[in-house]
C-alpha cells in the first residue's frame, strides 16, 4: 500500500514512487503536494504524470509564472504551482477549481496555500529533506489522518 511514510534516495526513486501512485488514481483525483522549495515535488509529479499519460516528464515543469500547466496524455493532467498565489480567494475567483470536477488529475504544488478549500478525497503528499539526497515522502488521504 502507498499510504504512509516512504524514504527516497534520489530524484528518480521519488519519480518512481509517483509513477506507482498514478495506478491508484481515478478521474478527478486530487494530489495536494507540499514541502520547501526543492525538496522534490516537481519531481513527484515527472514520475506521476508519465504513470498516468505517458507524458514525457522533461516536459513537466513547475509552472511558476502561470500556476498552472496542462499536459495531455491518456488523462489529462492539470499542474498547479501556487507559490506565487498571494490569497486563498484567488484560486477560486479564478475559476480554477472546475479543474477539481474535469475528469483529469489535479496535482498541486503548495497546497496549503488552499488547504481549507481542497476536497474530503485529496491525496496528500508532503516531502521533506532528510539527507543531500534523501527525502521522506508521507502520501495520506484526507480521511485518514
Ligand atoms: N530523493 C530525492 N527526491 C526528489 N528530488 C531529489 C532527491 N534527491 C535529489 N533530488 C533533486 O532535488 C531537486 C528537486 O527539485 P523539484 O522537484 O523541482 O523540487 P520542488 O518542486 O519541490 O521545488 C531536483 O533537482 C532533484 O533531482
Ligand atoms: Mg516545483
Amino acid at each position: 500500500m502507498l499510504l504512509g511514510l516512504h524514504e527516497t534516495h534520489s530524484g528518480e526513486e521519488t519519480q518512481q514512487l509517483g509513477k506507482a501512485l498514478a495506478n491508484a488514481l481515478t478521474e478527478n483525483a486530487i494530489l495536494a503536494l507540499s514541502g520547501d522549495l526543492g525538496a522534490g515535488k516537481t519531481t513527484f509529479i515527472q514520475g506521476l504524470t508519465q504513470g498516468i499519460g505517458s507524458i514525457d516528464p522533461r516536459i513537466v515543469n513547475s509552472p511558476t509564472f502561470a500556476l498552472l500547466n496542462i499536459y495531455e496524455g491518456d488523462k489529462t493532467i492539470y499542474h498547479f504551482d501556487l507559490y506565487r498565489l498571494l490569497k486563498e480567494e484567488d484560486f477560486f475567483s479564478a475559476g480554477f477549481d472546475e479543474y477539481f470536477f474535469a475528469g483529469g488529475i489535479c496535482c498541486i504544488e503548495w497546497a496549503e496555500k488552499i488547504s481549507s478549500k481542497l476536497p474530503l478525497n485529496s491525496y496528500f503528499i508532503n516531502i521533506a529533506y532528510s539527507g543531500k539526497e534523501s527525502r521522506q515522502i508521507e502520501i495520506s488521504k484526507r480521511g485518514d489522518r
